[in-house]
Protein backbone atom coordinates (compact mmCIF):
# COMPACT_ATOMS: atom_id res chain seq x y z
CA UNK A 1 0.00 0.00 0.00
CA UNK A 2 0.86 3.56 -0.55
CA UNK A 3 0.29 5.98 2.47
CA UNK A 4 -0.28 9.78 2.35
CA UNK A 5 2.39 11.99 4.78
CA UNK A 6 1.95 15.18 5.57
CA UNK A 7 4.75 16.57 6.81
CA UNK A 8 4.71 20.22 8.44
CA UNK A 9 7.89 21.06 8.86
CA UNK A 10 6.83 24.61 10.46
CA UNK A 11 9.90 26.75 12.40
CA UNK A 12 13.64 26.90 13.40
CA UNK A 13 15.43 23.50 12.99
CA UNK A 14 11.95 22.00 12.10
CA UNK A 15 13.18 22.28 8.51
CA UNK A 16 16.20 20.85 9.40
CA UNK A 17 15.09 17.71 11.54
CA UNK A 18 12.26 16.90 8.79
CA UNK A 19 14.38 17.23 6.21
CA UNK A 20 16.72 14.16 8.12
CA UNK A 21 13.39 11.94 7.66
CA UNK A 22 12.94 12.67 4.03
CA UNK A 23 16.65 11.00 3.96
CA UNK A 24 15.12 7.92 5.81
CA UNK A 25 12.12 7.42 3.78
CA UNK A 26 13.99 7.44 0.75
CA UNK A 27 16.52 4.62 2.11
CA UNK A 28 13.17 3.39 3.26
CA UNK A 29 11.65 3.65 0.06
CA UNK A 30 14.87 0.89 -1.24
CA UNK A 31 14.70 -1.80 1.08
CA UNK A 32 10.28 -1.99 -0.20
CA UNK A 33 9.16 -2.40 2.85
CA UNK A 34 7.29 0.69 3.13
CA UNK A 35 5.99 3.94 0.46
CA UNK A 36 4.92 6.77 0.97
CA UNK A 37 3.42 10.10 -1.00
CA UNK A 38 4.19 13.01 0.57
CA UNK A 39 3.29 16.41 0.95
CA UNK A 40 4.33 19.52 2.63
CA UNK A 41 2.71 22.37 4.35
CA UNK A 42 3.30 25.40 6.40
CA UNK A 43 2.42 25.55 10.09
CA UNK A 44 3.56 27.88 13.10
CA UNK A 45 5.51 31.19 12.08
CA UNK A 46 6.14 29.89 8.52
CA UNK A 47 1.98 30.29 8.06
CA UNK A 48 1.63 33.44 10.14
CA UNK A 49 4.11 34.55 7.36
CA UNK A 50 2.11 33.36 4.23
CA UNK A 51 -1.16 33.59 5.59
CA UNK A 52 -1.09 36.04 8.71
CA UNK A 53 -2.63 32.42 11.58
CA UNK A 54 -0.32 29.80 11.92
CA UNK A 55 -2.96 26.97 10.54
CA UNK A 56 -5.17 27.37 7.70
CA UNK A 57 -8.15 26.16 7.08
CA UNK A 58 -6.51 24.48 3.64
CA UNK A 59 -3.70 22.72 5.80
CA UNK A 60 -6.12 21.45 8.46
CA UNK A 61 -8.30 19.98 5.60
CA UNK A 62 -4.88 17.98 4.28
CA UNK A 63 -4.27 16.95 7.86
CA UNK A 64 -7.81 15.78 7.85
CA UNK A 65 -7.46 13.66 4.69
CA UNK A 66 -3.37 12.35 5.54
CA UNK A 67 -2.72 9.04 6.62
CA UNK A 68 -0.47 10.58 9.42
CA UNK A 69 1.05 13.68 9.66
CA UNK A 70 4.67 14.37 11.14
CA UNK A 71 5.68 17.68 12.23
CA UNK A 72 9.04 19.54 13.25
CA UNK A 73 8.24 22.48 15.65
CA UNK A 74 6.55 25.77 15.68
CA UNK A 75 8.03 29.06 17.08
CA UNK A 76 10.68 31.56 18.21
CA UNK A 77 11.49 34.58 18.39
CA UNK A 78 10.45 36.08 15.20
CA UNK A 79 6.93 35.84 16.19
CA UNK A 80 7.02 37.27 19.92
CA UNK A 81 5.19 40.28 19.53
CA UNK A 82 1.79 38.23 17.41
CA UNK A 83 -1.39 38.43 19.32
CA UNK A 84 -2.26 35.58 21.53
CA UNK A 85 -4.75 33.79 19.56
CA UNK A 86 -2.57 33.56 16.06
CA UNK A 87 0.97 33.08 18.06
CA UNK A 88 2.54 29.71 15.77
CA UNK A 89 2.14 27.33 18.97
CA UNK A 90 -2.25 28.17 18.53
CA UNK A 91 -1.54 26.71 15.42
CA UNK A 92 -0.32 23.18 16.56
CA UNK A 93 -3.12 23.28 19.48
CA UNK A 94 -5.95 23.47 16.68
CA UNK A 95 -4.24 20.50 15.49
CA UNK A 96 -4.46 18.44 18.30
CA UNK A 97 -7.25 19.46 19.48
CA UNK A 98 -9.42 19.74 15.83
CA UNK A 99 -8.28 16.03 15.16
CA UNK A 100 -9.21 14.84 18.20
CA UNK A 101 -5.35 13.37 19.28
CA UNK A 102 -6.58 12.71 22.69
CA UNK A 103 -3.56 10.23 23.72
CA UNK A 104 0.00 11.53 23.93
CA UNK A 105 2.57 8.75 23.43
CA UNK A 106 6.01 9.23 24.75
CA UNK A 107 8.79 6.77 24.38
CA UNK A 108 11.87 7.10 27.28
CA UNK A 109 14.52 5.09 26.03
CA UNK A 110 18.13 5.32 27.44
CA UNK A 111 20.04 3.93 24.36
CA UNK A 112 23.36 1.88 26.18
CA UNK A 113 25.46 4.31 23.92
CA UNK A 114 23.89 7.27 26.07
CA UNK A 115 23.85 6.12 29.03
CA UNK A 116 26.56 8.01 30.94
CA UNK A 117 24.30 11.54 29.22
CA UNK A 118 21.55 10.47 32.13
CA UNK A 119 20.41 12.17 34.42
CA UNK A 120 20.73 8.69 36.45
CA UNK A 121 23.66 6.70 37.29
CA UNK A 122 23.98 4.06 34.49
CA UNK A 123 23.30 0.60 36.08
CA UNK A 124 19.65 2.49 36.89
CA UNK A 125 19.35 3.61 33.19
CA UNK A 126 20.65 1.07 30.94
CA UNK A 127 18.19 -0.53 29.04
CA UNK A 128 15.03 1.59 30.25
CA UNK A 129 12.37 1.81 27.67
CA UNK A 130 8.94 3.76 29.22
CA UNK A 131 5.94 4.36 27.32
CA UNK A 132 3.79 6.79 29.29
CA UNK A 133 0.58 7.53 28.03
CA UNK A 134 -0.85 10.98 28.63
CA UNK A 135 -4.22 11.80 28.39
CA UNK A 136 -4.09 14.71 25.85
CA UNK A 137 -7.48 17.16 25.47
CA UNK A 138 -9.40 16.66 29.09
CA UNK A 139 -8.48 17.55 32.30
CA UNK A 140 -7.36 20.79 34.42
CA UNK A 141 -6.02 22.07 30.84
CA UNK A 142 -9.30 22.15 29.49
CA UNK A 143 -12.23 22.00 32.42
CA UNK A 144 -14.61 25.05 33.22
CA UNK A 145 -14.96 27.21 35.18
CA UNK A 146 -11.07 28.21 34.18
CA UNK A 147 -11.27 31.89 35.60
CA UNK A 148 -9.38 34.51 37.42
CA UNK A 149 -11.67 36.81 39.36
CA UNK A 150 -11.30 39.89 41.77
CA UNK A 151 -12.62 39.40 45.65
CA UNK A 152 -14.42 42.23 47.16
CA UNK A 153 -11.81 42.84 49.41
CA UNK A 154 -9.35 43.43 45.82
CA UNK A 155 -7.36 40.20 45.82
CA UNK A 156 -7.90 37.63 43.44
CA UNK A 157 -9.64 34.16 43.03
CA UNK A 158 -7.91 31.52 40.45
CA UNK A 159 -9.89 28.61 39.29
CA UNK A 160 -8.91 25.50 37.11
CA UNK A 161 -11.31 23.22 37.04
CA UNK A 162 -9.98 19.04 36.89
CA UNK A 163 -12.87 17.56 34.75
CA UNK A 164 -12.93 14.04 33.44
CA UNK A 165 -15.92 10.86 32.33
CA UNK A 166 -15.73 7.29 32.33
CA UNK A 167 -15.28 7.67 28.42
CA UNK A 168 -12.20 10.08 28.14
CA UNK A 169 -10.58 7.89 31.00
CA UNK A 170 -12.30 4.04 29.22
CA UNK A 171 -9.92 5.37 26.06
CA UNK A 172 -6.94 6.27 26.77
CA UNK A 173 -7.14 2.73 29.34
CA UNK A 174 -7.83 0.96 26.11
CA UNK A 175 -4.58 2.21 24.06
CA UNK A 176 -2.32 1.79 27.12
CA UNK A 177 -3.69 -1.78 27.57
CA UNK A 178 -3.49 -2.43 23.99
CA UNK A 179 0.10 -1.36 23.80
CA UNK A 180 1.34 -3.62 26.97
CA UNK A 181 -0.25 -6.15 25.01
CA UNK A 182 2.58 -5.52 22.64
CA UNK A 183 5.10 -4.73 24.60
CA UNK A 184 5.69 -6.16 28.51
CA UNK A 185 2.35 -6.61 29.37
CA UNK A 186 2.55 -4.44 32.54
CA UNK A 187 0.27 -1.42 33.19
CA UNK A 188 0.85 1.50 35.77
CA UNK A 189 -1.85 3.69 35.92
CA UNK A 190 -1.07 7.15 38.13
CA UNK A 191 -3.64 9.25 39.78
CA UNK A 192 -4.08 10.66 42.94
CA UNK A 193 -7.55 8.91 44.29
CA UNK A 194 -6.40 9.86 47.83
CA UNK A 195 -7.30 13.65 47.56
CA UNK A 196 -8.76 13.89 44.34
CA UNK A 197 -11.90 12.71 43.61
CA UNK A 198 -11.10 12.88 39.93
CA UNK A 199 -8.50 10.06 40.49
CA UNK A 200 -11.05 8.18 42.41
CA UNK A 201 -13.05 7.97 39.36
CA UNK A 202 -9.83 7.39 37.09
CA UNK A 203 -8.83 4.30 39.43
CA UNK A 204 -12.26 3.04 39.12
CA UNK A 205 -12.80 3.35 35.35
CA UNK A 206 -8.87 1.64 34.87
CA UNK A 207 -10.03 -1.36 37.38
CA UNK A 208 -12.88 -1.78 35.26
CA UNK A 209 -11.79 -1.87 31.29
CA UNK A 210 -8.79 -3.91 32.98
CA UNK A 211 -11.15 -6.60 34.47
CA UNK A 212 -13.28 -6.61 31.31
CA UNK A 213 -11.14 -6.91 28.52
CA UNK A 214 -7.13 -7.31 29.25
CA UNK A 215 -7.12 -10.54 31.81
CA UNK A 216 -3.28 -10.70 30.65
CA UNK A 217 -2.39 -7.54 31.40
CA UNK A 218 -0.67 -7.05 34.90
CA UNK A 219 -2.07 -3.10 36.26
CA UNK A 220 -0.87 -1.80 39.36
CA UNK A 221 -1.98 1.89 40.50
CA UNK A 222 0.17 4.33 42.24
CA UNK A 223 -0.05 7.55 43.00
CA UNK A 224 1.32 10.53 41.01
CA UNK A 225 3.69 11.59 43.62
CA UNK A 226 5.27 8.75 44.73
CA UNK A 227 5.50 7.27 40.62
CA UNK A 228 7.80 10.53 40.30
CA UNK A 229 9.99 9.41 43.24
CA UNK A 230 9.83 6.02 41.70
CA UNK A 231 10.93 7.49 38.48
CA UNK A 232 13.98 8.24 39.59
CA UNK A 233 14.66 5.98 42.22
CA UNK A 234 14.36 2.48 40.24
CA UNK A 235 12.82 3.41 36.69
CA UNK A 236 13.20 -0.21 34.80
CA UNK A 237 10.43 -0.98 37.17
CA UNK A 238 7.84 0.67 34.75
CA UNK A 239 6.86 -0.63 31.38
CA UNK A 240 3.34 1.25 29.98
CA UNK A 241 2.55 4.37 32.49
CA UNK A 242 -0.84 5.58 31.76
CA UNK A 243 -1.88 8.77 33.46
CA UNK A 244 -4.01 12.17 33.61
CA UNK A 245 -3.19 15.39 31.42
CA UNK A 246 -1.42 17.40 34.05
CA UNK A 247 0.37 14.44 35.72
CA UNK A 248 1.19 13.51 32.48
CA UNK A 249 2.90 16.54 31.56
CA UNK A 250 5.09 16.37 34.53
CA UNK A 251 5.63 12.84 34.47
CA UNK A 252 6.81 12.26 30.98
CA UNK A 253 9.42 15.67 31.51
CA UNK A 254 10.97 13.69 34.65
CA UNK A 255 11.17 10.44 32.36
CA UNK A 256 12.77 12.54 29.54
CA UNK A 257 15.48 13.36 32.07
CA UNK A 258 16.53 9.70 32.39
CA UNK A 259 17.41 9.54 28.37
CA UNK A 260 20.06 12.15 27.94
CA UNK A 261 18.83 15.31 25.60
CA UNK A 262 15.83 16.72 23.95
CA UNK A 263 17.24 16.02 20.83
CA UNK A 264 16.47 12.12 21.30
CA UNK A 265 12.89 12.29 22.69
CA UNK A 266 10.20 11.39 19.98
CA UNK A 267 6.45 11.48 20.49
CA UNK A 268 3.11 10.19 18.89
CA UNK A 269 -1.06 12.27 19.45
CA UNK A 270 -3.29 9.51 18.51
CA UNK A 271 -7.32 9.85 18.03
CA UNK A 272 -10.01 7.35 18.07
CA UNK A 273 -10.14 4.29 16.45
CA UNK A 274 -12.83 5.45 13.59
CA UNK A 275 -15.72 3.06 12.01
CA UNK A 276 -13.08 2.09 8.83
CA UNK A 277 -10.01 0.95 11.85
CA UNK A 278 -8.16 3.67 10.85
CA UNK A 279 -7.26 6.66 13.48
CA UNK A 280 -6.02 10.53 12.80
CA UNK A 281 -2.47 10.65 14.52
CA UNK A 282 0.54 13.31 14.68
CA UNK A 283 3.52 12.50 15.31
CA UNK A 284 6.84 14.96 16.44
CA UNK A 285 9.77 15.66 18.48
CA UNK A 286 9.07 16.91 22.14
CA UNK A 287 11.58 19.87 21.52
CA UNK A 288 10.87 23.14 20.06
CA UNK A 289 12.41 25.02 17.38
CA UNK A 290 15.56 25.74 19.23
CA UNK A 291 16.36 29.50 17.24
CA UNK A 292 19.78 29.23 19.17
CA UNK A 293 21.23 26.69 16.96
CA UNK A 294 18.70 27.20 13.66
CA UNK A 295 20.05 27.43 10.56
CA UNK A 296 23.36 25.76 11.53
CA UNK A 297 23.31 22.31 10.68
CA UNK A 298 23.81 21.46 14.72
CA UNK A 299 20.37 19.81 15.48
CA UNK A 300 19.74 16.59 16.41
CA UNK A 301 17.41 14.63 13.54
CA UNK A 302 17.02 11.56 16.25
CA UNK A 303 13.48 12.38 17.78
CA UNK A 304 11.92 13.29 14.50
CA UNK A 305 13.39 10.39 12.78
CA UNK A 306 12.41 8.57 16.00
CA UNK A 307 8.75 9.80 15.62
CA UNK A 308 8.80 8.64 11.89
CA UNK A 309 9.50 5.27 13.81
CA UNK A 310 6.05 5.75 16.18
CA UNK A 311 4.34 6.97 12.78
CA UNK A 312 5.66 3.48 10.77
CA UNK A 313 4.62 1.50 14.01
CA UNK A 314 1.35 2.54 15.39
CA UNK A 315 -0.03 4.18 12.00
CA UNK A 316 0.21 1.59 10.02
CA UNK A 317 1.50 -1.65 11.99
CA UNK A 318 4.72 -1.61 9.73
CA UNK A 319 6.42 -3.01 12.33
CA UNK A 320 9.61 -4.30 10.50
CA UNK A 321 10.28 -1.44 9.05
CA UNK A 322 10.08 0.93 12.31
CA UNK A 323 12.26 -2.21 13.95
CA UNK A 324 14.50 -0.98 11.04
CA UNK A 325 14.55 2.70 11.43
CA UNK A 326 14.93 2.48 15.48
CA UNK A 327 17.55 -0.49 14.83
CA UNK A 328 19.41 2.03 12.62
CA UNK A 329 19.32 4.97 15.44
CA UNK A 330 20.67 2.29 17.90
CA UNK A 331 23.36 0.93 15.20
CA UNK A 332 24.49 5.01 14.28
CA UNK A 333 24.90 5.88 18.00
CA UNK A 334 26.92 2.56 18.94
CA UNK A 335 29.09 3.68 16.23
CA UNK A 336 29.94 6.72 17.79
CA UNK A 337 27.83 8.86 15.65
CA UNK A 338 27.15 12.23 17.85
CA UNK A 339 25.60 15.58 17.10
CA UNK A 340 26.52 18.10 19.50
CA UNK A 341 24.27 17.75 21.97
CA UNK A 342 25.08 14.25 22.93
CA UNK A 343 28.32 14.42 21.79
CA UNK A 344 31.25 12.95 25.37
CA UNK A 345 34.54 14.37 25.24
CA UNK A 346 36.57 13.77 22.19
CA UNK A 347 34.01 12.17 20.45
CA UNK A 348 33.44 13.51 16.46
CA UNK A 349 30.69 15.68 16.11
CA UNK A 350 28.01 15.30 13.26
CA UNK A 351 25.82 18.08 11.43
CA UNK A 352 22.33 17.18 10.65
CA UNK A 353 22.38 16.12 7.85
CA UNK A 354 25.06 13.98 8.54
CA UNK A 355 23.57 12.04 11.30
CA UNK A 356 20.68 11.48 9.51
CA UNK A 357 23.01 9.98 6.29
CA UNK A 358 24.61 7.79 8.55
CA UNK A 359 20.66 6.58 10.42
CA UNK A 360 19.73 6.06 6.53
CA UNK A 361 22.84 4.40 5.92
CA UNK A 362 22.55 2.01 8.66
P1 LIG B 1 13.57 24.01 22.60
O1 LIG B 1 13.19 22.59 22.76
O2 LIG B 1 13.36 24.61 21.25
O3 LIG B 1 15.10 24.20 23.00
C1 LIG B 1 15.59 23.97 24.31
C2 LIG B 1 17.10 23.68 24.26
O4 LIG B 1 17.31 22.38 23.72
C3 LIG B 1 17.86 24.65 23.35
O5 LIG B 1 19.11 24.92 23.90
C4 LIG B 1 17.99 23.88 22.06
O6 LIG B 1 19.13 24.24 21.29
C5 LIG B 1 18.09 22.44 22.54
N1 LIG B 1 17.51 21.53 21.56
C6 LIG B 1 16.19 21.35 21.29
N2 LIG B 1 16.03 20.46 20.31
C7 LIG B 1 17.26 20.07 19.93
C8 LIG B 1 17.73 19.17 18.93
N3 LIG B 1 16.91 18.48 18.13
N4 LIG B 1 19.07 19.01 18.82
C9 LIG B 1 19.92 19.67 19.62
N5 LIG B 1 19.52 20.53 20.58
C10 LIG B 1 18.20 20.74 20.72
O7 LIG B 1 12.75 24.84 23.68
P2 LIG B 1 12.67 26.42 23.93
O8 LIG B 1 14.00 27.03 23.68
O9 LIG B 1 12.02 26.56 25.23
O10 LIG B 1 11.65 26.96 22.85
C11 LIG B 1 12.03 27.52 21.59
C12 LIG B 1 10.77 27.76 20.77
O11 LIG B 1 10.15 26.50 20.47
C13 LIG B 1 9.71 28.59 21.47
O12 LIG B 1 9.12 29.44 20.53
C14 LIG B 1 8.72 27.56 21.97
O13 LIG B 1 7.43 28.09 22.12
C15 LIG B 1 8.78 26.55 20.86
N6 LIG B 1 8.38 25.19 21.28
C16 LIG B 1 7.68 24.48 20.36
C17 LIG B 1 7.31 23.18 20.62
C18 LIG B 1 6.61 22.42 19.55
O14 LIG B 1 6.60 22.81 18.40
N7 LIG B 1 6.02 21.29 19.87
C19 LIG B 1 7.64 22.52 21.90
C20 LIG B 1 8.47 23.34 22.76
C21 LIG B 1 8.79 24.62 22.46
MG1 LIG C 1 5.58 19.85 29.47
Amino acid sequence: ATYKLLLLPGDGIGPEVMAGVQTVLAALAETGLAHFETEADLVGGSAIDAHGKPLSNATLAKADAADAILLGAVGGPKWNGVAYEIRPEAGLLRLRKDLGLFANLRPAICYPALADASALKRELVEGLDIMIVRELTGGVYFGEPKEITTLPDGSKRAVDTQVYTTAEIERIAHVAFDLAGKRSGRVASAEKHNVMKSGVLWKEVVTAVHARHYAGIELEHVLADNCAMQLVRRPKQFDVLVTDNLFGDVLSDVAAMLTGSLGMLPSASLGAVDARGTRKALYEPVHGSAPDIAGQDKANPIAMIGSLAMCLRYSFGLGEAADLVDGAITAALAGGARTADIAGDGSKVLGTRAMAETIAAE
